[in-house]
């Protein structure tokens, strides 16, 4: 079975997802790692020296790849912010597994963002007054990709804890509910 975890930049896709493989004892793989490690440039580099349309592009092609493939053990995807916000990418990840939007809101992904801003393209030219309404425009834009995930989780208020512990549930409901299908 295959979980995506989706949703904007600093939402913990990355670290969460890493915390509910382990305690799963289920396999974790980010698109963003895979991208970084196939080309061996970082994803500041590839925006930088191939364009965003390039970087999109080889996000197209690992989703598509992630999505055909047939893994022995169940996994747990953390995918890019950005990358579910194409026609394509959402219908091969609703189509292929579970998807869990982890929802944050504009102020608490502000917090976040505010420090390692040039880590992250997308967000690296913009000053910090123009953060929050950055990070909302962008937000707004997505938010019709991130809703049509079959799951979403509103984490404003949540411990880490309780984040894990209700993809774990979610994991596990779709399992039982979804026997013929995993
Ligand atoms: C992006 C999000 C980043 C990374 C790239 C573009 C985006 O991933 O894929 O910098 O467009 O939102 P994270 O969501 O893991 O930060």
């Amino acid at each position: 079975m295959k979980v995506y975890l989706i949703g904007f930049m600093g939402c913990g896709k990355s670290t969460l997802g890493q915390k509910v493989a382990k305690i799963l004892g289920i396999d974790f793989i980010d698109t963003d790692k895979i991208i970084t490690k196939e080309s061996n440039l970082s994803i500041k580099s590839i925006f930088e020296e191939l364009g965003e349309a390039a970087f999109r592009s080889l996000e197209a092609d690992i989703i598509n790849k992630i999505g055909e493939k047939v893994y022995t053990k169940d996994v747990i995807i953390s995918t890019g912010g950005g990358l579910p916000c194409e026609e394509n990418n959402i219908k091969v990840i609703k189509n292929t597994g579970l998807s869990i939007y982890l929802k944050l809101n504009t102020d608490i992904l502000e917090r976040r963002l505010k420090y390692g801003k040039d880590k992250r393209p997308i967000i690296s030219l913009t000053t910090d007054e123009n953060l929050n309404y950055t990070i909302n425009d962008l937000l707004q834009k997505r938010s019709y990709y991130y809703e049509k995930a079959d799951e979403i989780i509103i984490c404003n208020q949540m411990s880490d804890k309780e984040i894990i512990d209700k993809i774990i549930s979610l994991i596990e409901n779709y399992k039982s509910n979804n026997t013929n299908k995993i």
